[in-house]
């Protein structure tokens, strides 16, 4: 594994304090997205354009929440490495492609999931495959798994985190899996897995997807199945002990993304479902978790609760996981950043154990002298901010380490 580096305020080029700036002020510039890979392409599925990506500004309850008890540095995520055979995999396919020839591709493909070619106007549903050729995929896979990897990572460990061990899934089924970002995510976290199968409807991709697999470390990974298959409303999926549905209920039409979600709950005990941190993206995450909660489920990450989600306004409820940046990755997106914030919406329900983290934290912690204010949502299924005073000592230090995502386990006012 390569080093993870734990950042520091102080210690932020100016491109990282614009960024922060704009995360803790919820002002997105125009080419946000762009810049920071902190929305996922994928277009929308609302015909009102104010809701298309481009639209959104993130200023949800993470950091961007303009309510909280004003602006304040707050913590920086800790920035994720790729693991290191995930990282020569993609290094060993990628390099047979020049950069100069996924460049543009890249930058199709963006257009394309943000509602150009291929998309029914307004819509953002794809009325044809988005990722065709063998440079799609590769394009793909250079300049999106990175983050989609770091996000399930962060997403799967929280759900680890709170249900420990009587969440052990053996088997993995990946629903639209691409290249198979969450078989390596889940496979670093549960060591019971023993088999994954990622069902996808890209040739290309598959190819791609078994040429990867082929360089893990890990047998889960390296023999993984990918199964072709095209997604419809009545698919029924085999039986696994964890089902993930990643970054792809936005790309789904409508009417498949119900009975998807419903049909991985009959066959899964547990069921993951991410989406980009976007507000569309967050209420396709809210329709999946109500169904998740209606098959038996409880919620292992990230609400500490089963109630209805107290967010409400034009806030959403969205994370940040940080993206270590290759130069392939930059030169492609054609940043200068080391690091992007990959934003994200999730939710990881089960059957295994009804325990909740105590409370989650929502957004950045503002820090001032002597105190720490953390917006938590609360285990009563309430968003409450909770003031840490440096005369708590404890409770301050544990404050003064805690990020956005984070649970807090301390009930005390
Ligand atoms: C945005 S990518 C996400 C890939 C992966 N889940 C991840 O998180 O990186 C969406 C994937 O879903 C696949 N896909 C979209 N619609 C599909 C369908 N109807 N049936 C099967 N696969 C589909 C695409 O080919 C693509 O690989």
């Amino acid at each position: 594994m390569r080093p993870v580096a734990a950042f520091q305020d102080r210690h932020l080029d100016p491109e990282t304090r614009e960024q922060q700036r704009r995360d803790q002020t919820g002002r997105s510039g125009p080419d946000d997205e762009d810049r920071t890979g902190s929305v996922h392409p994928t277009s929308q599925p609302e015909p009102d354009p104010a809701t298309a990506p481009d639209a959104e500004p993130d200023r949800g309850a993470g950091p961007g929440s303009g309510t909280g008890p004003g602006s304040g540095t707050g913590s920086v995520a800790a920035v994720t490495a790729l693991p290191d055979d995930l990282a020569r995999a993609l290094d060993a396919a990628l390099d047979r492609v020049p950069a100069s020839r996924l460049a543009p591709v890249v930058e199709r493909l963006i257009g394309d999931y943000r509602g150009g070619a291929g998309n029914v106007r307004g819509t953002g549903v794809a009325t044809a495959p988005i990722l065709r050729t063998d440079d799609d995929a590769a394009a793909y896979a250079a300049y999106r798994m990175p983050a989609t990897y770091t996000a399930l990572h962060e997403g799967l460990s929280r759900a680890a985190e709170v249900a420990g061990d009587c969440l052990a899934p053996r088997t993995h089924l990946d629903v639209a899996g691409g290249t198979g970002a969450a078989v390596w995510a889940a496979a670093r976290i549960w060591p019971t897995l023993v088999a994954a199968t990622v069902l996808e409807g890209s040739e290309p991709v598959i190819a791609l997807g078994r040429r990867l697999a082929t360089g893990a470390d890990g047998a889960t990974v390296r023999s993984a199945r990918w199964e072709p298959t095209l997604l419809g409303a009545a698919t029924v999926l085999p039986a696994a002990d964890l089902i993930t549905v990643s970054y792809v209920l936005g790309e789904l039409p409508e009417p498949v993304r119900d009975p998807l979600v419903d049909e991985a709950a009959r066959r899964a005990d547990t069921v993951a479902v991410f989406e980009p941190g976007t507000p569309a993206g967050y209420r396709r995450v809210l329709r999946a978790r109500a169904r998740l909660l209606d098959a038996g489920m409880s919620v292992a990450a990230p609400c500490p609760h089963d109630g209805a989600c107290p967010i409400t306004g034009e806030d959403w409820c969205h994370f940040a996981a940080r993206v270590d940046r290759t130069s392939r990755h930059r030169s492609l997106k054609g940043g200068t950043l080391s690091h992007e914030d990959e934003k994200f919406a999730y939710v990881v329900a089960t059957r295994a154990t009804p325990a909740h983290a105590g409370n989650r934290v929502l957004r950045h912690p503002l820090q001032r002298k002597g105190l720490v204010t953390l917006r938590l949502c609360s285990g009563e299924g309430a968003i409450t901010d909770r003031p840490v005073p440096k005369s708590r000592r404890e409770d301050y230090r544990a404050a003064r380490d805690t990020g956005w995502g984070d649970p807090w386990p301390q009930l005390d006012a």
